[in-house]
């Protein structure tokens, strides 16, 4: 039963298909520039960014605790953190050198778990790369604009570099504030025009760059990481030569101010900063030694980044008291390496500004970098996917001359500058997060599959202690750090799920290779449309329902005609339960084949 979609594909007939001339890339990356790679999508709005908010914790407007704040045990977080990173390092490291071909956590599931898992996959890794990179085109954006305003004066308005939704939200709290910052703005039928620009233009460089060509793209990337790595240094001696190390030790106690739940909530947030190491493996086809040069690049791009990590976050919380890391607005989280050297600078002091010049180019930079790697890393995910016939096959065509996946990397361009131009930072942050946390755990679930599936396989590296111990540890930590996502991730994520398996009921079902070889039908079936619609149907009724509900709250508020959110919870869960029931049942027939 069910043996059709969970049917995997043969890991021999991948790597064929990885050497046809016709759809193969050219392998032209050496060991250190896998490396810079990884500490090129490593390193950037997590430790730039996310780190004020983690450190300090949020509150709503009438100072509610929203979020914990994890304080100077945010060193700890990042220890933590880098512990379930590297469960999680060790698998992709035995898979990169075992199945040494693009698509990454991708084609490891199609190895390991069946077409259907892959799929699965394929489409949670999009909410990695590409949803990754809307948070860090945000994040580009609004340090960029501030670079230019600190260094050459120009003031680009904020209505360029905004989304709507975030302007609305302060046209609420701060009516006065809002009309100072976005009165400016152009107004169309009644509603003002606020689009953050700066987000999708940086995204369209970046596209030009990579359809030019993966080596050159490579050598840039190599110069943008150097710059970070300076720039990171920059910031401790800085902060260093402002505060003694006696002075900030003071700014240590109390270690944990909120105790575990700080800490934790922290690590969960900052694990955005670790997103990156896994990329590599998306560029295994195009690595002259697969076996050796990614399982060297992967470690030493995640050991490199943990220590720069830990140092800045010692530094930054001992500039900063707790107290004083409450006090700072949301703007100011934003943008906390910047504000941590201009509170500590000696009154008057030039320094000071030209320090947080550096700085905020040193954020650029490293925004810049991470982008680079994830609009590198995504075309290549769909590119693997339409060679397996799970999407339309334009998406695997090659371009002649600058032998790069010209058609995906446009499309993926024009997918994340779209998105970044009307989304908020802070959703993108959360929904990124669990994401990946989940194709951690399907990519930790694989090792022992594949080992009891495949043994003699040459592994040139392999998880050590067996197959059970550490990924069943990766498996366990990520679903905790899952845990300690809020339900609004929660609900998306399952939504975007469920959107996908509607994309796979109407398409990838009837044209997958692997299904073809099982003589399934060669169009869609009108049952898997039908089941198609029902997905499409609980999607957008997992997308309509209050986010912040709980699953019993929600339970709760469809069936209290008093509750606030009433209408929404009840016609969402409607449209959830009716959506599941036909989208299971239309599929049933041609899943038990
Ligand atoms: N780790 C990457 C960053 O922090 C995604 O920007």
């Amino acid at each position: 039963m069910l043996r059709g979609i969970f049917r995997t594909k043969s890991l021999d007939d991948l790597l064929a298909a990885a050497e046809h001339p016709e759809t193969s890339l050219k392998r032209t990356l050496g060991p250190w520039n896998i490396t810079l790679l990884g500490i090129g999508a490593i390193i950037g709005t997590g430790i730039f960014t996310t780190v004020g908010s983690a450190a300090a914790g949020n509150y709503s407007e009438t100072g509610e605790l929203i979020r914990a704040g994890a304080g100077p045990s945010l060193m700890l977080s990042f220890v933590i953190t880098a512990v379930v990173c590297a469960f999680t390092a060790l698998c992709y490291a035995e898979f990169a050198s075992s199945v040494p071909i693009s698509g990454s956590a991708y084609t490891y599931s199609y190895a390991t778990l069946g077409e259907f898992v892959a799929w699965i996959i394929g489409w949670d890794l999009m909410i990695e790369y590409a949803i990754g990179n809307v948070a860090v085109a945000i994040s580009w954006a609004s340090y960029f604009r501030k670079f230019l305003m600190e260094t050459v004066g120009i003031n680009v308005p904020l209505w360029l570099a905004t989304d709507y939704r975030s302007a609305a939200a302060l046209r609420l709290a701060d009516p006065a504030r809002y009309k100072l910052d976005f009165g400016s703005a152009p107004v169309i039928f009644g509603q003002p025009l606020i689009l953050n620009v700066l987000a999708f233009a940086i995204v369209m460089a970046i596209t030009v760059v990579l359809v030019w060509g993966v080596k050159e793209s490579a050598r840039l990337n190599a110069v943008m990481v150097m710059i970070k790595i300076v720039v990171l240094m920059f910031f401790i001696g800085a902060a260093l030569w402002m505060v003694s190390p006696a002075g900030m030790v003071k700014n240590w106690t109390p270690f944990q101010p909120m105790g575990w739940s700080g800490t934790m909530t922290g690590a969960a947030v900052v694990f955005f900063a670790y997103i990156g190491f896994d990329a590599v493996s998306t560029v295994a086809e195009e690595t002259k030694n697969p076996g050796r040069d990614l399982t060297f690049g992967i470690f030493a791009s995640l050991i490199i980044c943990t220590i720069f990590y830990v140092a800045i976050v010692a530094v930054f919380t001992g500039l900063l008291s707790f107290e004083e890391m409450k006090g700072l607005t949301a703007a100011e989280k934003a943008e906390p390496l910047t504000v941590a050297l201009q509170r500590v600078a000696p009154a008057g002091s030039r320094w000071s500004g030209v320090a947080q010049a550096i700085v905020a180019f040193g954020a650029v930079m490293a925004t810049t970098a991470v982008l680079l790697v994830y609009q590198l890393g995504q075309p290549r995910i769909f590119f693997s996917m339409a060679r397996d016939g799970l999407l339309p096959p334009v998406f695997a065509r090659i371009h002649p001359t600058f032998k790069t996946p010209h058609v995906t990397t446009i499309l993926t361009g024009l997918l994340v500058g779209g998105i970044a131009m009307v989304a908020s930072i802070d959703e993108m942050v959360d929904l990124t997060n669990i994401g990946t946390l989940f194709a951690f755990v399907l990519v930790c679930v694989g090792i022992p599959i594949l080992r009891y599936k495949d043994p003699d396989r040459a592994r040139p590296f392999r998880v050590p202690f067996g197959p059970f111990l550490l990924p069943g540890m990766g498996v366990l930590s990520c679903l905790f750090l899952m845990f300690y996502l809020p339900p609004t991730s929660w609900w998306r994520f399952v939504g975007w799920l469920v959107l996908g398996f509607a994309v796979y009921a109407s398409y990838g079902y009837a044209h997958s290779t692997v299904g073809q070889l099982r003589d399934r039908p060669s169009k869609t079936p009108i049952s898997m449309k039908v089941a198609a619609i029902g997905f499409l149907t609980a999607a957008i009724g997992l997308f309509v329902i209050p986010h912040h509900a709980s699953p019993i709250e929600l339970v709760q508020w469809a069936t209290q005609s008093l509750a606030v959110e009433h209408a929404r919870a009840m016609w969402g869960l409607v449209m959830i339960l009716s959506g599941l029931v036909i989208g299971f049942a239309g599929s049933s027939r041609e899943l038990l084949r």
